[in-house]
């Protein structure tokens, strides 16, 4: 069975890791990986695979950034070509960027058959681009592997039951393979000079980062914490602030860091403060409160007993939410077992 990965954002780098060893220790499978090039930075792409020991790419087709329909239709022209090269089994496609719809409209287009990781995550939320990217990945995608249960219930209810299989989630296979390794080398992955007690914070979601007001109001709760905060900058929020806010003092920015410095970065801290969906989930099962930088999450399993809690970018909620008991009730296990990957190519060879 030969299978085309297609990836090019950093969550999907993590995700694909996870399944490539799984699918390399397979005999009968070969896989061949293929980078988008929507993330190209080093820190934000060569960094994940070294780390992460992800095959090299046999193909990198550098589409790089631009707007979402250039970058997009670029992805499906060059997929597109390469699939009708390559004529694979299957094209695997992860979560929900651009780079997840230009791989699922290059697929079944040519009719080969689509497998979707991470399918079924909703957060009714259309104005979001990941929202309309993974509706139609998960539409025209003929495997929909829901890492939740809330998943396979939101594809029950679009028609798509048939393609649903539920699987866990392959993060939570990441993030207990990767937490291990850290605890036994401590000393590599801490970044130096962190204080003692801080609060994590990651933001890069458009509608975030792009809206002048959400991003000072942001900054004002980041300021009105009075903790001390660390923030590794997406290049795209590094450009915004640059252009129009000053950092508050109580906050440490550094360059974006990689996958195992990031999950070292989330057992240290007190809280975790982010836009990102990943992040909510790691922090969740690293047992670390979560404050949602916006106004509804996908991972509706994270928000019981505060373990997630959605502020939104009003900077008294955010503040507010900060002051929290962190909980003490233990973090249901909601994520799969940590064999999802495993499972994952059970269904694909079936
Ligand atoms: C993308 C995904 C988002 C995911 C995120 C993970 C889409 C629509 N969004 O958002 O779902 O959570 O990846 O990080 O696909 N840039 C650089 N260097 C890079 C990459 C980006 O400077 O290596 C800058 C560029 O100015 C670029 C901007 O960041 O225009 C945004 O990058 P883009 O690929 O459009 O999406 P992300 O915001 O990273």
């Amino acid at each position: 069975m030969k299978i085309i990965t297609v990836v090019g954002a950093r969550p999907q780098f993590v995700k694909a890791a996870v399944i490539s060893r799984v699918l390399r220790s397979y005999v009968g499978v070969h896989e061949v990986f293929v980078h988008t090039g929507q993330h190209y930075d080093h820190n934000m792409s060569d960094l994940f695979f070294s780390e992460l020991d992800i095959p090299h790419p046999d193909y990198n087709l550098g589409i790089g950034s631009g707007s979402h329909s250039q970058q997009t239709g670029l992805m499906i022209q060059a997929i597109g070509e390469l699939l009708e090269k390559e004529s694979p089994d299957f094209v695997l496609i992860y979560g929900d960027t651009n780079s997840t719809l230009a791989g699922a409209l290059a697929a079944s287009k040519l009719h080969i058959p689509v497998a979707h990781v991470e399918a079924g995550l909703r957060s009714f939320n259309r104005s979001m681009p990941e929202e309309l990217n993974r509706v139609v990945a998960d539409h025209v995608s003929d495997l929909l592997f829901a890492p939740t249960q809330t998943a396979v219930i939101n594809l029950k209810r679009e028609g798509l039951e048939p393609n649903t299989r539920l699987t866990g989630d392959v993060m939570f296979d990441s993030v207990l393979f990767y937490r291990k390794r850290i605890l036994e080398d401590k000393e590599k992955y801490t970044i130096s000079g962190l204080p003692e007690h801080y609060l994590l914070a990651t933001i890069h979601r458009a509608g975030n980062t792009d809206d002048p007001l959400k991003l000072h109001a942001i900054l004002k709760a980041f300021e009105g914490t009075g903790q001390k905060i660390v923030w590794p900058l997406h290049p795209r929020t590094r450009k915004m602030l640059q252009e129009r806010e000053n950092i508050p003092g109580n906050v440490m920015i550094s360059e974006p860091v990689g996958y195992l410095e990031m999950l070292s970065l989330v057992m240290g801290s007190d809280k975790v403060l982010t836009d990102s969906g990943g992040l909510q989930k790691e922090a969740y099962f690293l047992g670390k409160q979560c404050i949602t930088i916006r106004e509804e999450t996908e991972w509706v399993e994270t928000l019981h007993d505060n373990w997630n809690v959605v502020a939104g970018t009003n900077p008294e909620q955010i503040i507010r939410a900060t002051a929290l008991p962190h909980p003490s009730a233990p973090a249901k296990d909601t994520f799969g077992d940590g064999h999802a990957a495993e499972k994952i190519l059970s269904f694909l060879i079936r």
